[in-house]
């Protein structure tokens, strides 16, 4: 039976065009949306655009348009970059939809039913550029006089107006015994402690209604107020599934496998989302994972140092896969990293163009010229081409190890360590001299070679479709190209297009 795996990303503000960071986060979730669908579950994939608050109203003004315009516009550039870094999403929400505003009314009644929304006044701070509710204790003055977060280093304001409340203190010990109960929740270890310790801290009730601007979902019955954008936006993730009736055919997908965040609104989703949800009598989450920032060339994306890196130009430049596979091998999952074009090219040049690259143009080619242009017959094997079989065929299970705890960069190590052993017994095994003396023994070896080929085609195929799609085409390989088709013997016989190189050198 298969299992169901439903992975999100965070719906991005569209207050600004898409970036790196967003890239970032996208591509990790489809790299683990594609690895879940090539072992055969059933797979769930939420990206989107976050649309409403008052920083993405204050970006229209200062656009000069109306925010729906606006939104609409941002939003398609999104969609737009979504398509060009390949991400296989299957369905793209956006808080301005009509069904997602139904799905926050219906959340806020319900939450209101069960006793845990009030009417209350807020006086404190708020920084628009989070959008988020800071504490006294949370921020710290500049020397020109001016307050910001500790956190983020944003400004903030004084808010005093009239607001609902969600009793976020009442869930304090309901948390900790759920995060106690469910160790794996929070990841990596070091947010899991941090969260830990902010919630022993104590919670304070938390603001849910703004009545200060209107680009909102309006609270129901009371349309004054507008509800805090960071509780429109969590509930994206029922939305897509068909939340309140929950009866259509993605019901089945919640709870969510997996939220994956960047580290700086783990709170929002392992705080926030979990209370809500308890608070409206739903399952929570199974994982929320929270990933590092990329800086550039040493620096910190900002709007100021005008840095913002666009991946469209870069995917032009250097191709989609080097991209994805650059981004998800550079930095272990998690940690912060630094984008230059020099680790970029060293990536491309020793990794794709030498390693994967190398290894498949030097064996297909070598087959096209030199084997008739067909799988080789298979032989008897010796003992070094069953170890190298035996390599690859351990890949998989050491593969889902590394994806279940998003180490794509383990995952990765262990799938070049199989290029590298491969490209070692080519070199013991010599096929170009046993052309002239063992044509038999030769075959053996290029046999061996295809099938380890076949494995990494299809083990990278998350990573890098276009480019494994191809080599899987060059393998002569056809539509069944899961996990799964590992284990079916490779036809011998079949014949074998002529292969072009995968990965062209760049730099140099
Ligand atoms: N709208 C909220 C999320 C609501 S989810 C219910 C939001 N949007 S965002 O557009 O600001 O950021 C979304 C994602 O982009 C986050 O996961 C964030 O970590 C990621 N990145 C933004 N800049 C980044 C880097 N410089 N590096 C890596 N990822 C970063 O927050």
């Amino acid at each position: 039976m298969s299992k169901t795996f439903y992975i999100t990303t965070p719906i991005y503000y569209v207050n600004g065009a898409p970036h790196l960071g967003h890239a970032y986060t996208s591509t990790a979730a489809d790299v683990l949306a594609r690895w879940h669908r090539l072992a055969g579950d059933e797979v769930f994939f939420l990206t989107g655009t976050d649309e409403h608050g008052q920083k993405v109203e204050a970006a229209a003004r200062n656009a000069g348009i109306a925010p729906q315009e606006f939104t609409d516009r941002v939003s398609a550039d999104f969609r737009d970059m979504a398509q060009a870094m390949n991400i296989s999403n299957d369905d793209f929400i956006r808080t301005t939809e009509p069904r997602h505003k139904a799905a926050c009314q219906a959340i806020w009644s319900k939450l209101q039913e069960n006793g845990f929304i009030y009417l209350g006044a807020y006086e404190g701070w708020y920084a628009v550029r989070d959008e988020a509710f800071y504490d006294e204790s949370e921020t710290a003055l500049k020397p020109d006089g001016t307050r910001y977060a500790l956190a983020s280093g944003a400004a903030v304001e004084w808010v005093v107006e009239p607001s609902y409340f969600f009793k976020l203190s009442a869930f304090q010990d309901r948390l900790l015994a759920f995060y106690e109960e469910n160790p794996g929740f929070i990841a990596p270890a070091a947010k899991r402690n941090e969260i830990l310790s902010f919630v022993r801290g104590g919670l304070n009730d938390l603001s849910i209604s703004r009545t200060s601007f209107s680009w909102g979902v309006k609270v129901p019955g009371d349309e004054k107020h507008v509800m805090y954008v960071w509780l429109d936006a969590l509930v994206n993730y029922l939305t897509a599934i068909g939340y309140p009736e929950m009866s259509g055919p993605r019901a089945k997908f919640w709870p969510a496998s997996l939220h994956l965040v960047g580290k700086e609104i783990i709170r929002f989703h392992a705080v926030y989302w979990p209370a809500f949800l308890m608070g409206a009598g739903l399952e929570l989450p199974k994982k929320v994972f929270s990933h590092g920032w990329w800086t550039v060339e040493g620096e910190k994306m900002s709007k100021s140092l005008g840095n913002f890196i666009d991946v469209r130009p870069l995917v032009q430049e250097y191709g989609l896969d080097q991209i994805r596979y650059f981004i998800l091998r550079e930095v272990p999952f998690g940690n912060d990293g630094d984008f230059s074009k020099e680790s970029l090219h060293r990536r491309i040049n020793s990794d794709l163009a030498n390693g994967i690259g190398n290894l498949s143009q030097r064996t297909l080619s070598f087959i096209g010229k030199n084997a008739g242009a067909a799988v080789p017959p298979k032989g008897s094997l010796t003992e070094a081409d069953e170890a190298l079989l035996a390599e690859a065929a351990a890949l998989p299970a050491k593969l889902h190890a590394a994806m279940d705890k998003l180490a794509f960069h383990e995952a990765l190590d262990e799938i070049w360590r199989l290029i590298r052993a491969a490209d070692g017994y080519i070199d013991s095994q010599a096929p170009w001299s046993l052309r002239k003396t063992d044509l038999d023994r030769m075959n053996s070896v290029l046999y061996t070679l295809c099938v380890v080929l076949r494995t990494l085609g299809v083990v990278l195929q998350p990573f890098m479709p276009e480019t494994m799609s191809k080599l899987l085409d060059y393998l002569g390989l056809d539509e069944a190209r899961s996990l799964a088709v590992l284990d079916v013997p490779l036809a011998e016989g079949t014949a074998l297009p002529t292969p072009t190189g995968l990965f062209p050198r760049v730099g140099v």
